[in-house]
């Protein structure tokens, strides 16, 4: 649908108007965008948006623009559906939408179906969503693409959340978002509001707020008007009265252009007589019409946005002939506009509100009954988001059994749509009714209960497990207490379906995230087990113990292994392979906990099999992530990318890109490639990971990207640590990943303190308190270990006894907890992989260091550990063994150490490692160090490269012994050198050479330690 404004000159706005053209300019230079164009009715938002899309359209951008309804808060995507209709006959948006079927369903061809029971994933939405995002990426690709979505104050729910993962998932296409909504309506609790804070958080969302037109500006567009549409009578307005309807109109052009209508319609010398405020002048307008043309304005008004010809002149109840003449009345007096082929709109929203308003109570009911009879007939019913309007209409002509049957059909039209949360509404509708519909079950083809279950996943797969958990509590008690009375004589209680009461319920309580919960869980879980026949096979029975294994994992493996199988020898039983494929990704994952790795293996790549064979989404990307993870975990590399390769692509080709372990194949993918030196590639997928988060699942993939930011020292770290830090009290993983990388960046950077405080924070969160640490700990606290390594060292150097005692001890504790880490005292059994036992070793020789024997053995045990396929991770400990090898004199190995870790941290582009390293060179002089600093001029031409580096340890303020330390040379030496550069400088002190060299610019740069 596509409201028409009058094509005549823009007025004004030419502020308003730049920044909507740079937001285009940004799109169009792949800075994704979006803008929110607010401001009261009829001020001009469309006006302006308008011209905004032409322009666009003019310099070759596709553009889909969609409106809500003011009806049609209750139809999923309606703004979307009309987008995507109005742009259908473009072939590239055809084609796009071809590919994409679930999408195709929101046209009215889009075929209909129920819904078979076990389709429903819970994964609709997030499929939905990331449907419209591959759709805009592909259409950005060959042109770049305007979104406009008009009237978000009456946007559903589905739409608003589209529309926050839209602005925070777009960053690189060339795609730019407008939508507009009235300031006026939004009243305080009006769901668009968080919505709108939200969305301006984000630094590429602006906001565009129009405030009313100054005088001249209006005065332009009146004359303009008049010029154009008022051709006969252009004699008739004098300048007063235009003044004194400028001033009327507050700014408002709407409210001008109707005074003008108005003034022109009656006699202008009875303009005082004009009627006070909008809504008033716009009905006197309609009450010159005639009967016949009021009748059509009412029935359109009443149809709301589909003010098809047909529905309008049925609900009208006037003959042919005098239809199509009122109609053409409407149309002269500009009231209503040709809509297409199939009908009319109001030529300006706030009209039909008006219209609408001032129906009488039983002329609305009367009128909105004709509709509803109307759209009961299939043809209509067919069309997506009729069903929800049916029911509106349903309920406003008191129609309950009528809203019944509709709201069912639109719960089922919704979750088809894979909006969960209109359809949750529906259902929710429907239940309420229950009670006051003659023959409910017959109506709605199912039981009450089973209507409570729809209600209750829909309302989870929407995100609210709250109320999930809320209703399906209510449910199993309503059922119990119907056991309790015995079965009712006409129908046996039904047991499957209390079964899968019981068994949602478990599930649902699992995600809530409290241990209470977890508790109850168990409980449900294992109530549902017994109170569910085994015989004859089920998938419902199947389904419930499975769910009782998955509650038990949380503490009891045995009793989880014991459950699981059962679970899979009756979903095989029960012929159901998805049920099937499930407990067997359990399995695997117990075995895997359990240290039984080749079997974990084997039972994960046969539930990845079946899985994909049976064509359930959801358990195949379950199965691909335990599996990938599985081969990582070993460091068989290449096995794990292929597999996490492949349930990537199987995810973003179906929209589940971010769903639940859509997102987690996603980041195994990315480590694997970390992990084997493909940085090139691994950069590619990490600058995929969304950087202004504002969920768990994008805060824990953009803390997965801080692997290869931190290690390169790419400037994106300060954004994403600033994103994901309000998620770190929430979520303890994203947290435990960040911080820990985020120490090591800061440890990179030289900030020894917050690399510390960073590294202890993640240790803590690895404490599996009462077991004790999980293998987590070991990288934290090998981190950890290095700046007490650095610092002992120094403390050494210094004389400095005491410190020296107190950084030894931290250090000793550090390793205790790495052991302990590693030990995995809650899982004994647990094999850690070579990444584990790399990071072990390496703890074991900081801590080493820490002591004062930096042992060339310790490292070279990381480096076996670790074996050859971690590329950084070698490159990072021949770092460290060429040290250790320096200081033990072994120069010519060190050197080799030192030659092959640069080469390996060029090819990865390791900046932090590479300054460590020529940090490494110049002190130990090893290795092809960059060109010695040359700065200085004439003053230190005198020096060489060597009393360059201790001259700047002295302007640091070092000891000779602290000095001999960090350059690796005895400390006799150092004082050698500084008596040389002393006499060299003729300077008297160790303090006046500081001096010079601070005021020649040597910079007492930060070593290695
Ligand atoms: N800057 C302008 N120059 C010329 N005409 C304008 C301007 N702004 C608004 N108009 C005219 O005023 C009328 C109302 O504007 P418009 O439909 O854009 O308002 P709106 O803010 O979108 O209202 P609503 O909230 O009801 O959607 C239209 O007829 C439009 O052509
Ligand atoms: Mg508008």
């Amino acid at each position: 649908m596509v409201v028409r404004v009058p094509a005549g000159r823009m007025v004004g706005r030419d502020v308003e108007l730049g920044r909507l053209l740079t937001l285009l300019a940004d799109a169009e230079a792949r800075r994704s965008v979006a803008a929110l164009v607010s401001g009261d009715a009829g001020v001009g938002k469309s006006r302006l948006v308008s011209e905004v899309t032409q322009l666009a359209e003019g310099r070759g951008f596709t553009v889909l623009s969609g409106q809500c309804a003011e009806l049609g808060d209750s139809v999923p995507y309606l703004p979307l559906a009309d987008a995507l209709r109005g742009a259908a006959q473009s072939t590239g948006v055809r084609d796009a939408l071809a590919s994409r079927p679930a999408l195709s369903r929101l046209l009215p061809e889009g075929g209909d179906g129920r819904l078979a029971e076990e389709d429903r994933s819970g994964l609709a939405r997030q499929q939905m969503f990331g449907l419209v995002l591959g759709l805009l990426t592909e259409l950005a690709a060959v042109a770049p693409v305007l979104l406009v979505l008009e009237d978000l104050h009456w946007a559903d729910a589905s739409t608003r959340d589209l529309v926050t993962f839209l602005s925070r998932m777009l960053h690189r296409e060339r795609v730019a978002l407008i939508g507009t909504y009235r300031t006026d309506d939004l009243h305080r609790r009006h769901p668009l509001r968080p919505v709108v804070a939200e969305l301006l958080r984000l630094p590429s969302v602006i906001a565009v707020n129009l405030v009313p037109l100054d005088p001249s500006a209006l005065a332009e567009h009146l004359t303009a008007v008049l010029a154009e549409q008022y051709t006969t009578a252009p004699g008739r307005i004098d300048a007063t009265v235009l003044n004194d309807i400028v001033a009327r109109a507050e700014g408002n052009a709407y409210y001008a252009e109707e005074l003008l209508a108005a003034c022109l319609a009656g006699d202008p010398a009875g303009r005082n007589a004009l009627p006070a405020g909008l809504a008033a002048l716009l009905l006197s307008r309609i009450e010159l019409l005639s009967d016949a043309a009021q009748q059509v304005l009412r029935a359109a008004a009443v149809a709301g946005r589909k003010a098809d010809d047909e529905l309008v002149r049925a609900a009208s109840g006037l003959p042919a002939d005098e239809y199509e003449a009122a109609v053409r009345e409407a149309v002269t007096h500009q009231l209503l506009v040709p809509d297409g082929t199939e009908g009319y709109v109001f030529r300006h929203a706030l009209l039909r509100e008006a219209v609408y308003g001032d129906l009488l109570p039983g002329e609305r009911t009367r009128l909105h009954g004709t509709m509803s009879s109307l759209l009961s007939e299939e043809q209509w019913l067919a069309m997506p988001g009729t069903a929800a309007e049916l029911a509106q209409h349903c309920l406003a002509s008191h129609d309950i059994p009528g809203a019944f049957a509709a709201s069912v059909r639109a719960g089922e039209e919704a979750e088809r749509l894979g909006a969960p949360a209109e359809a949750h509404r529906h259902y929710d509708q429907a239940l309420a009714l229950w009670e006051r519909v003659a023959e409910p079950e017959k109506t709605a083809g199912m039981a009450r209960g089973k209507l409570g279950l729809w209600s209750a996943i829909t309302a989870a797969d929407s995100g609210d497990y709250e109320r999930a958990v809320h209703l399906l509590r209510r449910l199993r008690h309503l059922l119990a207490a119907q056991a309790e009375r015995g079965p009712r004589d006409e129908a046996e209680p039904d047991v499957l379906l209390a079964s899968r009461i019981g068994e949602r319920l478990a599930s649902y309580l699992m995600l809530l995230d409290d241990g209470k919960a977890d508790e109850e869980a168990m409980e449900v879980a294992r109530a549902t087990v017994e109170a569910t026949p085994a015989e004859p096979p089920t998938w419902q029975h199947a389904r419930a113990v499975s769910t009782y294994a998955n509650t038990l994992l949380i503490d009891d493996d045995t009793m989880a292994r014991e459950q699981a199988e059962r679970g899979h020898a009756a979903a095989q039983a029960a012929a159901a392979p998805w049920v099937q494929a499930d407990a067997l990704v359990t399995l695997g994952f117990i075995s895997n906990r359990e240290g039984r790795n080749d079997e974990a293996i084997k039972l994960l790549t046969e539930a990845h099999k079946q899985a994909r064979q049976a064509m359930v989404l959801g358990v195949e990307l379950r199965a691909a992530y335990h599996l990938a993870r599985a081969h990582l975990e070993r460091g068989d590399l290449a096995l794990g990318g292929t597999v996490a390769y492949e349930g990537t692509k199987r995810a973003n080709q179906t929209g589940l890109g971010m769903a639940p372990f859509g997102w987690d194949v996603q980041h195994l993918h990315f480590q694997c490639h970390f992990a084997d030196g493909k940085w090139d590639h691994a950069q590619e997928i990490a600058d995929g990971f969304p950087v202004r988060v504002t969920s768990v699942p994008e805060a824990s993939l953009s803390s997965m990207a801080l692997f290869i930011d931190v290690a390169r020292g790419n400037p994106t770290v300060a954004e994403r640590r600033a994103w994901i830090e309000p998620f770190w009290a929430a979520h303890g993983f994203d947290g435990f990943i960040a911080r820990g990388l985020l120490a090591e960046h800061a440890l990179w950077q030289g900030d020894a303190e917050q690399a510390l405080a960073g590294a202890q924070i993640a240790i803590s969160l690895a404490d599996q308190a009462p077991w004790g640490y999980s293998p987590a700990a070991i990288r934290p606290a090998a981190i950890a270990m290095s700046v007490r390594a650095d610092r002992a060292i120094q403390a050494r150097a210094a004389g400095d006894d005491e410190a020296t005692a107190a950084e030894l001890a931290a250090a000793g504790e550090l390793l205790r907890i790495a052991r302990e880490g590693a030990a995995f005292p809650k899982r004994p059994k647990f094999i850690l992989g070579p990444e584990g036992r790399g990071w072990l070793a390496r703890a074991e020789a900081e801590y080493a260091r820490a002591s004062g024997r930096n042992d060339p053995q310790a490292w070279q045990a990381v480096l076996d550990e670790f074996g050859p396929a971690y590329a950084y991770e070698t490159a990072r400990t021949q770092w460290r063994l060429a040290e250790a090898l320096a200081e033990a004199g072994r120069r010519d190995e060190a050197d080799e150490q030192w030659r092959q870790a640069a080469r390996t941290t060029d090819r990865l582009g390791a900046r932090p490692l590479r300054r460590a390293l020529d940090d490494l060179a110049r002190r130990a002089r090893i290795g092809a160090g960059p060109v010695t600093d040359q700065r200085g001029g004439a003053v230190l031409a005198a020096l060489t490269s060597r009393e360059r580096e201790v001259l700047r340890l002295i302007a640091a303020g070092r000891s000779n012994r602290e000095i001999a330390s960090v350059l690796y040379i005895a400390p006799k030496t150092a004082s050698v050198h500084v008596s040389n550069i002393l006499g060299k400088l003729g300077a008297a002190s160790r303090t006046e050479a500081a001096a010079i060299a601070h005021r020649e610019g040597l910079s007492a740069r930060p070593s290695g330690r």
